[in-house]
Parts: C-alpha cells; sequence; structure tokens
C-alpha cells in the first residue's frame, strides 16, 4: 500500500516570519489529526529557507523538500546550489522539473537537464519529486499521453531504484496550474494510470510502490475526489499550502484516503 504524500509547493512565497508561521499552525494542526504514519507531509520552502525551516520541523512528521538543484556536486556555478547542499538541511524532497522552470523561468529547463537533475538528487540521497505534464495545447491536439510518455522516459533514461519509495513522479498538467481549473478526477486517474503503465514497463512490480501525486488547483474541496482515483497518491499543492487551513484540510482528504 503507497503511503499517501501531500507536499505543498510554497513557490516564491512566504518571507521567513510567515514561513515559520504558517509551519507552527500546521504542526498543531496535525496534532488534532490522527496522522500516525497514514499520510506524509511535506513543505518546500524557498531555498534559502530551507535550514530555518529544517528548524521549525524538527521534533514534527513534517518532511522538507527543495524546489529545485543543480545537477553538478561543486564548482563554478554562479547562484546554484548542488544536491548535496540541498541534503546537508535534512531535506529528503526535492521538486524536478516543475512546469514553471520548464515553461516560465529564464532560459526553460529541457528534458536533459531534467534527468542530470533527477540523477545528482539519486547520488546525494534525495527523493526526486519528477514533474511531467502536458499544456493547453498539447492536451487539445491529443497528445497528452505522449508527452507523458516522453518527459517519464527522458527523466528516468537509465536509473534503477532500490524501492519505489526513492522516486515520487507529480502529475501536474501546465492548464492547471494556478488556474482554479483542476484537472477532473477521471483526467488525473487516465494520467496516473498511463504514467505508472510507464513506470511498470520500466521498473516492474517497483511501480506500484512508486507514488503519483496530482498538482494543479488541488483545494480542500476538490481533494477528496481526485484523492480518491487509485492512481493517485496524495498531492503536489502550491497556492492551498500557503494558508494552514486550506492545507490542513487537504491533508484530511489524503487521511480519507488512507482509510
Ligand atoms: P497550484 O496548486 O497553485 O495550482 O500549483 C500547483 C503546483 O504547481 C504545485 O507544484
Amino acid at each position: 500500500m503507497r503511503r499517501p504524500l501531500v507536499a505543498g509547493n510554497w513557490k516564491m512565497n512566504l518571507d521567513l516570519p510567515r514561513g515559520r508561521d504558517l509551519i507552527e499552525t500546521i504542526r498543531s494542526g496535525l496534532e488534532t489529526l490522527d496522522v500516525r504514519e497514514r499520510v506524509e507531509v511535506a513543505v518546500c520552502p524557498p531555498e534559502i529557507y530551507l535550514f530555518p525551516t529544517a528548524a521549525a520541523i524538527s521534533g514534527t512528521a513534517i518532511r522538507l523538500g527543495a524546489q529545485n538543484v543543480y545537477h553538478e556536486p561543486s564548482g563554478a556555478f554562479t547562484g546554484e546550489v548542488s544536491a548535496e547542499m540541498i541534503a546537508e538541511t535534512g531535506a529528503r524532497y526535492v521538486i524536478i522539473g516543475h512546469s514553471e522552470r520548464r515553461h516560465t523561468i529564464g532560459h526553460h529547463e529541457d528534458d536533459r537537464m531534467i534527468h542530470l537533475k533527477v540523477r545528482a538528487a539519486r547520488r546525494a540521497g534525495l527523493t526526486p519529486i519528477l514533474c511531467v505534464g502536458e499544456t493547453l495545447d498539447e492536451r487539445k491536439a491529443g497528445q497528452t499521453f505522449d508527452v507523458l510518455t516522453f518527459q517519464l522516459a527522458a527523466g528516468l533514461v537509465g536509473l534503477a531504484f532500490k524501492s519505489g519509495s526513492d522516486l515520487v513522479i507529480a502529475y501536474e498538467p501546465v492548464w492547471a496550474i494556478g488556474t482554479g481549473q483542476n484537472a477532473t478526477s477521471a483526467q488525473a486517474q487516465e494520467a496516473h494510470a498511463h504514467l505508472r503503465a510507464g513506470l511498470r514497463e520500466k521498473f516492474g512490480r517497483l511501480a506500484d510502490e512508486v507514488r503519483i501525486l496530482y498538482g494543479g488547483s488541488v483545494k480542500p474541496d476538490n481533494a477528496e475526489e481526485i484523492f480518491g482515483q487509485p492512481d493517485v497518491d496524495g498531492g503536489l499543492i502550491g497556492g492551498a499550502s500557503l494558508k494552514a487551513d486550506s492545507f490542513l484540510g487537504i491533508i484530511r482528504a489524503a487521511l480519507a484516503k488512507a482509510g
């Protein structure tokens, strides 16, 4: 059985005091929910706040993730942060290939760079959260499955994993991110089932242990239905992870799935 994961991607939001306040409210909220080992919760603050966030979550079950990584271990790469440096903060996860990095920011990351980053994460013992997803044009052109197949294969080429828990995939349809327009539960399930079939082809039975998260306008009022799908193993949450009540509401939906 895969343990649902709810990860908050704070993106470039929240200053240090606000981030600490949010952690504190989530922490006390989690005490009132019966989370135990049933659901895993993670927060991914801006990189500069990884160390203070690690201190703020210390002694809680909340895990830490980074939003990006550079693939080289060290060297003359001004402004970049290596996987080893991220691991030093105590982070367990790193988001790789987020659609904002593929499509919005700077020079746009390609699948080769994303692959190198996944490799770097493994080298440092981090669990990559590899994001894949189609644009609206690709969906309209009927290319969704092809895009997912390609991005999954390119990101993971030549890699092996000892345990399915060493890899997380996030299906994030680009048209659903920050738009308020989430994928329907049926759209999510068919994409997730397609991704799991791709993982099975590559990794065999290990694919059944890999968590595939849905991301894109997840809110407390749609989370339970989306998470209720058999191949949806939790969510990567943007906007709704910035407020404790909505993030906790989404964790509650994951608990309903965990049973
Ligand atoms: P929203 O939840 O704000 O749509 O963002 C999703 C996302 O990009 C998570 O990585």
